[in-house]
């Protein structure tokens, strides 16, 4: 047996693949199969005339998810899925499918959330998957190449670390306990032992929001450097970036392809620096009190407006045409069918279109009015991003918004040296990270500002009372990423089984 993605090294032989049918179509003594195993797809013929009877009447038999075992030649094929076909000469059937309840037909979203389970075998969903691995196969790449130690947090944890808000509740032998939100505490005693760290992990946020962002449950990487400080963390947040998007760039081209994503920003950002600009800057950006390339948020965000308006509004008339034909008595039958996807893919165009019109008047609102000090909210994100073709670093916060292990700055107390990375194409934050407090002091008055229980954070001030140093780190959510690097509309397709408010099984 040998796997699709093989074929090109066995062109001309005869050969077997063990997998599951995704499709069939039937013609004169002629079964067309598409078969995936896990590797690839292919267009298996099974010609009556050449490999007999009792093997074309298996084919005939084989239903969506039908898991056979298919043997014949190779042959290239430019024209078919995966660039080759195999001429088969035997069709063993090792199980055959129930009626498979996803079709490729048009389904609601939560019907196929209710079958994660099968949906991941979906063309698409299996090229995210693969996309999402080689993304963590970069990760460790990166950081195994410079040094790094993977080193693991714990998941059970007996205190906060990203505020007491988003907690996740459990119990430890009869003790309250929490599911961690981050491991960065423990990564600063790991850096203190190892140096230069990062850990990996299941990371567990309490959020009661449906949003495209947030999951319950999500993967964080989180880096953590003895003697860097924010500025060295900035860099190697920049150079890690492009090093990921570089490596998957030139391993997933099938998989971009498949999902159609278009990469050209991709390819673009690996070779200009991202922009630095303070949390002042881009507060002043924000609001239009500041230009960038001779136009504020407020004129481009109003642009776009019009011009999504010019769009509907073509659309609209194409749509009118398309009917008017549809309901034509002149109208061939056969031309019915085809007009009538145009029409549903028009329909689908002009929703989406007036969606996001109908957002930029609020994120206008929200950016004119936004408050100096506050935290950044989903839509500023969204604003901010508008401007850039790379993502931007947002540094120098304002002490109040950070959390309080957060290092505060000498020359100006009310900023504290975190940075946030802020995905462009409406993604938004993707990295949130920082210089770390070394001041025992300075984090025994946080503790006590956040109403954190002291008792809990003793080990931490530990690494404060025995030979502290200057140290950063960052934390990147995996699944932000993927969605940013394969374009998606909601987070929960980055993830196998995402955990979201609202969502447990399967
Ligand atoms: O900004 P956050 O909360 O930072 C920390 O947890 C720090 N302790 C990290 C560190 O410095 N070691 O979270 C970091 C990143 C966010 O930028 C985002 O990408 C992701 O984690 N993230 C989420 N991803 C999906 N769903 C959620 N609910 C997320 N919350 C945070
Ligand atoms: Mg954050």
């Amino acid at each position: 047996m040998i796997y699709l993605n093989q074929a090109p090294l066995n062109e001309g032989k005869n050969v077997t693949f063990k997998g599951w049918v995704t499709n069939t179509r039937s013609s004169k003594g002629i079964e067309f199969i598409i078969l995936r195993d896990g590797t690839g797809f292919m267009q298996c013929v099974v010609d009556q005339a050449i490999a007999g009877e009792d093997n074309y009447e298996n084919a005939k038999k084989l239903t969506q998810e039908t898991a056979v075992e298919l043997t014949g030649t190779i042959k290239k094929d430019d024209k078919q899925i995966g660039g080759y076909e195999m001429q088969v000469n035997n069709v063993t059937i090792i199980s055959i499918a129930e009626e498979y309840p996803i079709s490729n037909k048009p389904h609601g979203v939560e019907f196929l959330m209710d079958n994660r389970h099968l949906w991941i075998r979906a063309k698409r969903q299996w090229a995210i998957l693969r996309i999402r691995n080689s993304i963590i196969y970069a990760i460790h790449n990166f950081f195994q190449s410079q040094g790094f130690m993977q080193a693991d947090a714990p998941i059970f944890t007996g205190n906060a670390c990203e505020g007491t808000t988003t907690l996740f509740s459990t119990e430890f032998y009869e003790q309250p306990a929490y599911l961690s939100q981050s491991g960065q505490l423990y990564g600063e005693a790991m850096a203190m032992s190892l140096s230069k760290i990062y850990t990996f992990g299941p990371t567990f946020r309490a959020e009661k929001s449906k949003t495209r962002r947030h999951l319950s449950e999500f993967w964080m990487i989180e880096p953590e450097m003895a003697f860097f400080d924010n500025n060295d963390n900035m860099l190697l947040i920049e150079n890690f970036l492009k090093a990921v998007i570089k490596e998957v760039l030139e391993k997933c081209k099938p998989e971009f392809e498949i999902i159609e994503r278009d990469t050209k920003i991709l390819e673009n950002l690996v070779n200009v620096e991202f922009p630095k600009i303070t949390y002042d800057e881009a507060v002043k950006i924000l609001k239009g009190e500041k230009t960038l390339n001779g136009k504020t948020t407020i004129e481009t965000l109003e642009e776009d407006l019009a011009e999504l308006n010019k769009n509907i509004t073509e659309l609209n008339i194409e749509l009118v045409e398309k009917e008017k034909l549809i309901n034509d008595p002149n109208t061939k039958k056969g031309q019915k069918n085809f007009i009538q996807n145009k029409i549903d893919n028009l329909k689908n165009d002009i929703k989406e279109l007036e969606e996001r019109a109908g957002h930029i008047p609020e994120y206008l609102n929200s950016a004119k009015n936004f408050i100096y000090g506050n935290d950044f909210g989903g839509s500023d994100e969204t604003v901010l991003t508008r401007m850039f073709d790379t993502p931007i670093m947002i540094y120098n916060w304002p002490h109040e918004v950070k959390a309080f292990y957060m290092k505060r700055d000498n020359e100006n107390p009310h900023l504290a040296k975190g940075v946030d990375v802020l995905a462009p194409e409406g993604y938004g934050e993707i990295v949130g990270g920082g210089e770390r407090e070394t001041d025992k002091n300075k984090i025994i008055e946080k503790i006590i500002e956040h109403k954190l229980p002291m008792q809990a954070f003793e080990w931490y001030l530990d690494l404060r009372r025995f030979g502290t140093v200057t140290h950063s780190g960052f934390g990147l959510g995996l699944e932000r990423l993927v969605a940013w690097i394969c374009k998606l509309k909601h987070i929960r397709e980055t993830i196998p089984f995402p955990r979201m408010y609202g969502r447990l099984f399967p």
